[in-house]
């Protein structure tokens, strides 16, 4: 097993064993890429959300949010092109009958390659110690080179012939590179076929007159169809945002990953309107707002890039995605796309409806253009989640896992711990939750030694403990620990509201924007 698979199951069975993501319906084996958030988890993506939506809608006063329905008329993703567009190629194996993505076996395939040059690059480093060049080794060594020829030959083919429909060479592609079936080992496979994402139900309660919907596939047609009540109701001028939060569902085939590909997920999403021929400047202003987001978290830099897209979605004229470095590599976190006035010229020609702003100063009506960003909520969780964990080695050669989640998204801010379950330690403890607890979320612990309970609070990711001792029936001080550097200092109580609540401002935070 690689490094990088070893260190993503750590983080999948911490997810589990800590209350923060679950299998669904595990007690009947679970649903395939369905998860359910646990008590912290729900926490903790909740506070990613509010993050998100202070950043986008508090702080902007030409952003408002909506809270639009799961369920749209169908006529919507005629309209948005999801009917029609919205496909992966897919490919059956004749002897398993398992389906896959066509793509995705293909960059399965190139992923291994990509594993044999990092075999090359430890063995190499092993070799030469402390004299190692990765980036002198990459570039001469010719067996490195040859690999990384072959798997950018490989993918060059693929983005051509899926960019063309050319789904005959897709197939083609899988039975010349041999590709067999992960399950059985055959290459019987049927013809690259498409297949349509979004999930289908039903309204009404009888046969006949039921009408067939889907479960929407973006949240951002919720919001296209709301433009004109939420331009009109909030006298709202150009450029202005509109932002929301919801479920999105897709049928996807290949979903693993655990949460980075699910087949109900959360996203974070807005349009922003503007006058047509500004999207250039726009497009590269939000790349540049969102961008900052992320990083006013502090979980670093070199973890973000941009990857601006060659191959465009039929709505866009330009598209860059935020990518981080997940346990698995770099991939997508975020979109930000220049969708032009795409979406709302087409609902106005499908409803038959004026989807138009008035522009007192040119003394004109037309279509808005659009520039969005539209994030997963979670896999914002899982950058955050991945990333946070930590195993460290301490100076007294023990090793402590520690969650270090950026502390204003901590699910539980505040741990209080009375040292011994007597003298009225408990007592004293339990006040100071019910203080705090107005203003944080605060857990209250007295099971097991102290430095048990710092551990289970630091993998919890905790920032900061506190504890009653006897000192504190002396002078009225309790110990404050801190969770990534365990320093510990006297504090009094009565200073404990102001302190925590400056050290834990969201503020200090989002004026890094
Ligand atoms: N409205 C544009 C749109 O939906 P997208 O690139 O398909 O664009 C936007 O999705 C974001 O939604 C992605 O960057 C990703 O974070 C998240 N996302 C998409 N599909 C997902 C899935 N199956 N599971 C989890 N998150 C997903």
């Amino acid at each position: 097993m690689t490094q990088q698979s070893e260190i993503f199951k750590k983080v999948i069975s911490h997810a589990k064993e800590y209350g923060f993501i679950f299998p669904s319906s595990e007690i009947y084996d679970g649903l395939s890429a369905v998860y359910d958030y646990g008590q912290n988890g729900a926490v903790l993506k909740n506070n990613i959300r509010q993050y998100w939506w202070k950043a986008m809608v508090q702080l902007n006063e030409n952003i408002v949010g909506i809270d639009a329905s799961i369920l749209m008329h169908p006529t919507t993703w005629k309209a948005s092109g999801h009917v029609d567009a919205f496909n992966d190629p897919l490919i059956d194996n004749k002897d398993s009958k398992k389906r896959y993505r066509a793509d995705v076996l293909v960059e399965d395939y190139v992923a291994k390659i990509d594993g044999k040059i990092e075999k090359e690059i430890v063995k190499a480093s092993k070799r030469f110690g402390d004299a190692f060049d990765k980036e002198a080794f990459i570039n001469t060594n010719t067996r490195v080179k040859d690999y990384q020829e072959k798997a950018n030959a490989i993918l060059k083919r693929l983005g051509k012939s899926l960019e063309a429909g050319n789904l005959e060479d897709v197939k083609a592609l899988i039975e010349e590179l041999e590709i067999a079936c992960p399950e059985s080992g055959s290459r019987n496979w049927t013809d690259v076929k498409q297949f349509n994402l979004m999930f289908g139900t039903k309204l009404g309660a009888s046969a006949d007159s039921a009408m067939d919907l889907y479960l929407r596939p973006e949240t951002a047609q919720g919001i296209f169809v709301n433009f004109l009540n939420v331009q009109k109701s909030g006298r709202m001028k150009l450029p202005f945002g509109i932002a929301q939060t919801g479920k999105a569902f897709r049928n996807e085939i290949v979903a693993r990953q655990f949460i980075f590909r699910m087949r109900e997920f959360e996203q974070m999403e807005m349009q922003f309107f503007i006058q047509p021929g500004t999207q250039k400047e726009w497009y590269e202003k939000w790349k540049e707002k969102r961008l900052n987001w992320h990083l006013s978290l502090g979980m670093g830099s070199e973890n973000y890039r941009f990857h601006d897209h060659e191959k465009l979605a039929h709505y866009a004229d330009a598209a860059s995605d935020i990518e981080f470095k997940f346990p698995f590599g770099f991939k997508e976190l975020e979109g930000i796309h220049s969708r032009t006035d795409f979406d709302l010229k087409s609902h106005e020609e499908f409803a038959g409806k004026k989807l138009q702003y008035f522009d007192h100063e040119k003394n004109e009506n037309y279509v808005p253009y659009v520039v969005e960003t539209s994030i997963g909520l979670d896999r914002m969780f899982l950058a955050i989640f991945s990333n946070s964990l930590q195993e460290e080695t301490l100076e007294d050669g023990s090793t402590r896992t520690v969650l270090k989640l950026p502390k204003i998204l901590a699910p539980t801010k505040l741990a209080v711990f009375p040292l011994i379950k007597k003298d009225g330690l408990p007592e004293i403890a339990r006040e100071i939750v019910s203080q705090l607890k107005w203003d944080m979320d605060v857990a209250y612990d007295e099971k097991d030694a102290v430095g048990r309970r710092y551990r289970r609070q630091d993998a919890l990711g905790t920032p900061y403990c506190i504890t009653v001792d006897h000192q504190t029936l002396e002078d009225q001080t309790v110990t404050l620990r801190e969770r990534d550097s365990m320093k510990q200092e006297r504090i009094a109580i009565d200073q404990l509201s102001d302190l925590l609540k400056e050290k834990l401002d969201v503020k200090h935070f989002l004026k890094q924007l």
